[in-house]
């Protein structure tokens, strides 16, 4: 669904992500660890065609991003859940009216998806906060409160950057997770049988069992 092939990205000279290969397909759990400033959120940019490579092909769907226009680029990203390390929310709303606003922009939102908000809240710990003003969470609650509003749109792939919290993750979606939490992955790793990819001095490699 999202297939990176020996791609290539400098900045200022430097190589941040060097000859990294990966294909993201339904079933996928992928962590993506590695240090501060190894190129993990440069990866999720990439996988979420929001920056095209030095070198290498990224395809989204099936489709080259090099052959797709701006508004392809921004369909194919919409049909992802994209969580990102600095979620914005917009403050003069309450916490269920910011995660429901990928729906209220396009039209009245029905009870459904009223009802389908707050379950996903609830499975994110956030159940008691609803009518909350995003601004009175921290950054770990703010971050889970992304996670549920992609995943309220039906994402046919999840890209979350720090997402924190342990999570009871079912889903046959497809999920690239960046975080530098062991306990999260050491907890979660059995139950979604994840892999844990590692970026390290540009290269991606898949870590031992060991962690
Ligand atoms: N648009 C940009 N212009 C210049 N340099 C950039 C840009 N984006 C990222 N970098 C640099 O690329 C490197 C990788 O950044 P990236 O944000 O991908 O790291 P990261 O692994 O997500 O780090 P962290 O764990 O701190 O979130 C860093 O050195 C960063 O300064
Ligand atoms: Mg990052």
């Amino acid at each position: 669904m999202i297939d990176l092939s020996q791609v290539t990205v400098a900045f200022g000279g430097r190589v941040v992500l060097s000859d990294v290969t990966l294909s993201l397909q339904p079933g996928d759990f992928f962590f993506l660890t590695g240090p501060s400033g190894a190129g993990k959120t440069t990866l999720l940019r990439l996988c979420a065609g929001s920056m095209t490579p030095a070198q290498g092909e990224v395809r989204l769907f099936g489709r080259p991003l090099s052959e797709m226009t701006s508004d392809a680029r921004a369909s194919a990203r919409r049909r992802m859940g994209i969580v990102y390390q600095d979620t914005q929310f917009l403050d003069h709303l309450s916490l269920e009216e910011n995660v429901l606003l990928p729906f209220t922009v396009r039209g009245p939102v029905d009870a459904e998806l009223r009802a389908q908000a707050a379950d996903l809240m609830t499975w994110v710990g956030l159940g008691g906060h609803m009518a909350a003003p995003p601004q009175t969470l921290s950054g770990g609650e703010r971050q889970r409160a992304a996670l549920a509003r992609a995943l309220l749109t039906a994402p046919e792939a999840v890209l979350a950057d720090e997402p924190t919290g342990n999570l009871d993750w079912e889903m046959s979606t497809p999920v690239l997770m960046a975080t530098h939490d062991l306990a999260l992955i050491r907890a979660a790793k059995p139950l979604v049988n994840a892999r844990v990819l590692r970026l390290k001095d540009g290269r991606l490699t898949q870590a031992g069992a060991a962690l």
